[in-house]
């Protein structure tokens, strides 16, 4: 979990990240870190960006991958997620990259094999890879980001991508912003240690970062559920609601976006203000940072 990493580590990760964004803007992009060592992509949930961004990370690093179709694996013969993990296991991998609906799955998986094991987004916990992408991506937009106050906006309750950013946001020493309406901003948000708001225009002011987050509806069974040109009115980031933050604030999102529902394409498409296809490409070169790191760990890095 992101809230595992410390002050020491991080900025070591982002360094290496740094180093990995310039190496993967060359036209050559082979590496042997990996060389012998097997990575295994286990994705119980959908993902466009954090699954090929691990497969090409690894694979950049000269690692052998598999990406495992779950779809079409025995997980849809009833067999458990623990089960298809200590099956894999036996296969001897050396990392198991997971995402799971459940909160905990790669904490509990971590117990069950004698691999590696990296959390690619479980329930509504955490996702610490995408908050050390977002955070490269800050750090690249602006250098510093202790003096960065950032707003997370939308969906907080239900967002993996929020907790996790907030941890180590917070612990790089930027001011956390939440913004969402009360139902759905956790009822004890105010104890993560970041200012709470219910209206966009008082939240925004004064932010240098607005990260946008979809409104997760797969975790959101028998909710009341906004409508989408309601929610977009009060909640959905456009250049008037952008124009409340600091003259010069950059936009965010994860991914996936719907757009007109919590982004407006005008601002989401906007290069001079949008950090969106940024933070997809500090996904590989982050990822790589992770899995590197592991190898540096076995302590035979070559
Ligand atoms: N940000 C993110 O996790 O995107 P995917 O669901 O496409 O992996």
């Amino acid at each position: 979990a992101a809230s595992d990493l410390d002050p020491y580590v991080t900025p070591q990760l982002l360094d290496l990240g740094d180093a990995f964004v310039d190496f993967n803007r060359q036209s050559s992009k082979a590496l042997d870190l990996l060389h012998g060592r097997t990575v295994v992509n286990l994705f119980f949930e959908n993902s466009t960006r954090t699954s090929s961004s691990f497969e090409i990370a690894a694979k950049r690093l000269g690692a052998d991958v598999v990406t495992m179709p779950v779809a079409s694996s025995s997980v849809k013969k009833g067999e458990t997620l623990i089960d298809t993990a200590v099956t894999l296991n036996a296969m001897k991998p050396d990392i198991l990259v997971i995402r799971h609906s459940a909160s905990g799955a790669a904490e509990l998986l971590s117990q069950k094999v004698g691999c590696a094991v990296v959390n690619a987004g479980d329930g509504r916990h955490e996702h610490p890879t995408q908050a050390l992408l977002d955070l490269l991506s800050m750090r690249r937009a602006f250098g510093d980001v202790t003096s960065l106050t950032v707003a997370i906006c939308g969906d907080i309750t239900h967002s993996r991508v929020a907790r996790s950013n907030v941890a180590l946001l917070q612990m790089m020493g930027a001011r956390v912003r939440l913004i969402g309406p009360p139902t759905l901003v956790p009822g004890d948000a105010d104890r993560w240690g970041c200012e709470v708001f219910h209206d966009m225009r008082e939240g925004l002011k004064g932010c240098d970062v607005v990260m946008m987050l979809r409104l997760q509806l797969e975790r959101m069974a028998g909710a009341l559920v906004p409508s989408t040109r309601e929610y977009f009115r009060f909640w959905g980031l456009d250049r008037e609601k952008l124009a409340w933050a600091n003259p010069g604030a950059r936009v965010m999102h994860p991914g996936p976006m719907n757009r007109g529902v919590e982004i407006d394409s005008d601002v989401a498409d906007d290069l001079d203000v949008s950090l969106i296809q940024d933070q997809v490409e500090m996904g590989v070169a982050a990822r790589m940072a992770v899995l590197a790191s592991l190898s540096a760990r076995w302590g035979d890095a070559r």
